[in-house]
């Protein structure tokens, strides 16, 4: 049985799905041993509801310590989704299973600091792209520049909003990263 840590700082839809996933078989021999929530948010409700263990460490001068220590030894995988906090450079030293995160736009476009939530859709819209998409990939200590997993895009319509494109956005990242994360379980031995 491998073991997800997921870390999160939002409402927590992508971790109800891997919930799911992984209830349904479709990620298998997996299971979330923790979520760990860098504030308040809905998503914590959320897992106490799917009755997963879950703590929040609140960013400070001790975040980093605090979220080693937290991080359970027998993780196989730790997912990202949809958190907010930059890792620092310590936790790559330290840690030695892979990390993947969710990104909602076509890297190696719309990334980095400040590309987050709805800055990327409307950095989307405001650039005239014809297509946008979700992209899972590796984390580095370079934000959103690790290499990427699996990716899908869509064809812009014409009159596509910041909400739609948000939408159209988490059913892809509903998608592909329960495969992202079973392609990579697979992987390790
Ligand atoms: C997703 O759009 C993801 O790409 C981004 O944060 C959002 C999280 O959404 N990194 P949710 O909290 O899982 O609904």
């Amino acid at each position: 049985m491998k073991n997800i840590c997921i870390l999160l700082s939002g409402s927590g839809t992508n971790l109800q799905n891997i919930f799911e996933n992984i209830k349904d078989g479709k990620i298998q021999n997996a299971k979330i041993n923790l979520v760990i929530a860098d504030r308040e948010c809905f998503a914590l409700e959320r897992a106490k509801n799917l009755g997963l263990k879950s703590i929040l460490i609140k960013r400070g001068k001790s975040f980093t310590e605090e979220l080693l220590n937290a991080i359970p030894e027998n993780t196989d995988l730790i997912v990202l989704a949809g958190f907010l906090s930059i890792l620092n450079k310590e936790i790559f030293n330290k840690i030695y299973v892979p990390i993947i995160n969710i990104h909602p736009a076509l890297l190696p476009k719309f990334g980095g600091k400040g590309m987050w939530g709805n800055n990327v859709h409307n950095a989307v819209l405001e650039n005239n792209e014809t297509e946008s998409g979700a992209t899972v990939h590796f984390v580095t200590q370079e934000v959103d520049e690790g290499e990427i997993i699996l990716q899908k895009s869509f064809k812009l319509i014409e009159d596509e909003t910041t909400e739609t494109l948000a939408e159209k956005v988490h059913k892809i990242e509903y998608e592909i990263f329960p495969k992202a994360i079973q392609q990579i379980l697979n992987s390790e031995k």
